[in-house]
């Protein structure tokens, strides 16, 4: 029961102001710190995807944007001259053993024009209040000729969790993902160049429904259930209600992220 009381006594991001929705994104993603190798299945698939794409005579600055913990932070430094772990949680970076790092928030971007030869951001974009802004940015922020390794989760994700809450009810419980259109376009508007895209879906499997709800905590999916909570609505019994609906494949509890995978280039 404990776990199930951890989903739901998590605080409310509705109407509550655009620093105040950071301060919850950073807490949530410092408090997943621990458990966060053992939730980062899918994330490790996509960042392989992506490592796959960079060159190997990679040189001069890479910025980790949305490090976490560092785990590919720790790859790109044997890669790059100098690389920087970039997070809004300061726990995650302080997990990271990065050599350089900056605690900023990834939609108010503290770096000077042309100053990066290449990004790398896994499974962190998404995060953006403000994406085609965010796409701007770091044309601004790259040096020409740099290049962006890019994951980010889009619309289609978390397909089994919709499910099972429409069962339920007929309300979004889970995070609002760009199409992969919008994405296009916000990467056209920044003047980008697409080298290659690709949407790839990535599935974890669960031995529950309730490991599997559990496992939105570790990408921060877990705003609606929090809306539901403080409205008194997501008790326990409707959770089990929800967990009930769940499909399940062979008796395993799949979720599965559409990401689209990108190597983009300031030309
Ligand atoms: C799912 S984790 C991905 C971590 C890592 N890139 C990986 O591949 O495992 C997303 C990370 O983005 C960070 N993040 C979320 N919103 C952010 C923001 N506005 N600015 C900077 N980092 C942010 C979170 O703190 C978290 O560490």
């Amino acid at each position: 029961m404990m776990a199930v009381e951890q989903l739901c006594n998590t605080e409310t991001d509705n109407d509550v102001s655009a620093r105040h929705i950071k301060q919850i994104t950073a807490t949530k993603f410092s408090r997943a710190v621990a458990g966060y190798a053992e939730h980062a299945n899918v994330q490790k698939r996509s960042a392989d995807d992506l490592f796959a794409k960079v060159k190997s005579h990679a040189t001069g600055i890479c910025l980790d944007l949305g490090a976490g913990p560092g785990v590919n932070t720790a790859r790109l430094q044997v890669l790059f001259g100098t690389t920087i772990a970039f997070d809004l949680s300061f726990d995650m970076l302080k997990h990271s053993q990065a050599r350089t790092a900056i605690c900023a928030d990834m939609d108010a971007l503290p770096l000077l024009d042309k100053s990066v030869d290449c990004i790398f951001s896994n499974f962190a974009v998404q995060w953006s209040q403000n994406l085609p802004h965010l796409l701007k940015e770091l044309y601004r922020v790259l040096k020409p000729g740099g290049v962006i390794y890019l994951s980010c989760v889009v619309d289609g994700s978390l397909a089994e969790i919709k499910t099972a809450f429409n069962k339920v009810d007929s309300q979004s419980h889970v995070n609002k993902f760009h199409t992969l259109v919008q994405l296009q376009q916000y990467i056209s508007a920044a003047k980008l160049d697409i080298s290659s895209l690709n949407q790839t879906c990535y599935q974890d499997s669960y031995e529950s429904p309730m490991a599997a709800l559990r496992s939105l905590k570790a990408i921060g999916a877990t705003n609606q259930l929090s809306q539901q909570k403080r409205k008194g609505l997501m008790t326990k019994h409707r959770l089990q209600q929800v967990c009930a609906a769940f499909p399940l494949v062979n008796e395993r509890a799949i979720v599965s992220y559409q990401v689209a995978i990108m190597e983009l280039k300031k030309i």
